[in-house]
């Protein structure tokens, strides 16, 4: 019996500017690894469908981005600890004929984070993250796993940061006017709103009364380096970007599917850099 190269995919909707076929592309092409990775367009009524026919359709597995990361959890008849806990499901493989579902968007914030300010988290205490969607959910999950004791969660709708910090320990809901205060003497800062992204306007926030020690995480990863990033670094402090977030999220899914785990190298990141800048090398 011939063994077929194994197939990924990435599934969403609207699904065209995804950077994970570029990012998996690379990754299969500098191992000289069999296999392939695309996009999968899939409207929300065809989610339920498309889940049933991945194996038969010759699919090992894939990434399940917005709208369907909550449908992709329901589908799965296994799930790890973290998409429980997440109650979403970004990655996808086929175990012994049944859909197995994890979430890496926990692991890939916290891969970035120790990659880009090693150490952040020898004195980690108190954080102060703003947005509460799914994003955020995902960061005060890695940030409790690493110790934060203290989480003040701002968000402009206080019924979503209420209702998230009702599903954590020790994250206490702020007021979205209130996050001047609540920053400071935090020992982390992270932005999951949409604030600062490319068309969006800027988040504003003080940042001089952060420690000198702080680092300020923004997930939004086009622009590269976002208004809030660039006033941390010219504050002095030490800033994560979202871009090796969406890297190193990827790193397991590509470790189940073609057997490898890849690494996150200066050349790949310059690629997807490239990429978000709307220029290819
Ligand atoms: P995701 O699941 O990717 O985290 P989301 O659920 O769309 O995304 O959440 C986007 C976040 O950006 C939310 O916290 C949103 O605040 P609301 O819950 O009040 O909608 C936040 N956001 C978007 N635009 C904003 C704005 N102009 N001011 C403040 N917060 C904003």
């Amino acid at each position: 019996m011939t063994r077929r190269a194994p197939r990924a995919c990435v599934i969403g909707w609207p699904i065209a500017h995804s950077r994970s076929p570029l990012i998996h592309g690379w990754w299969l092409a500098h191992y000289g690894l069999p296999g392939s990775y695309e996009k999968a367009a899939v409207p929300p009524g065809e989610f339920d469908a498309f889940m049933a026919h991945m194996a038969a359709d010759g699919f090992v597995g894939g990434n399940v981005t917005v709208p369907h990361k909550e449908a992709a959890f329901r589908a799965c008849a296994a799930r790890t600890a973290t998409a429980e806990a997440l109650g979403a499901v970004n990655t996808l493989w086929i175990e012994a004929g049944k859909l197995h579902g994890d979430n890496t968007d926990a692991a890939g914030f916290l891969g970035a984070l120790d990659a880009d300010a090693p150490e952040w988290d020898a004195r980690l205490k108190t954080a102060l993250v703003l947005g509460a969607g799914g994003a955020a959910r995902a960061v005060l999950h890695a940030l409790r796993a690493r110790g934060a004791a203290s989480i003040r969660l701002a968000n402009r709708s206080r019924d979503r940061s209420e209702a998230l910090a009702r599903q954590f320990a020790g994250v206490e809901p702020v007021d979205w006017q209130a996050r001047d205060e609540a920053a400071q003497g935090v020992d982390i800062l992270v932005n999951t709103t949409s604030l600062g992204m490319t068309g969006q306007p800027p988040l504003e926030i003080d940042l001089s009364t952060l420690p000198d020690h702080a680092v300020v995480d923004d997930i939004v990863y086009a622009p590269l380096e976002t208004p809030l990033l660039r006033a941390a670094r010219e504050r002095g402090l030490r800033t994560v970007g979202g871009l090796g977030m969406l890297l190193h999220q990827a790193v397991p899914g590509f470790e189940r599917w073609f057997g490898r785990r890849p690494a996150v190298t200066a050349e790949l990141r310059s690629l997807v850099e490239a990429d978000v800048q709307g220029h290819r090398p």
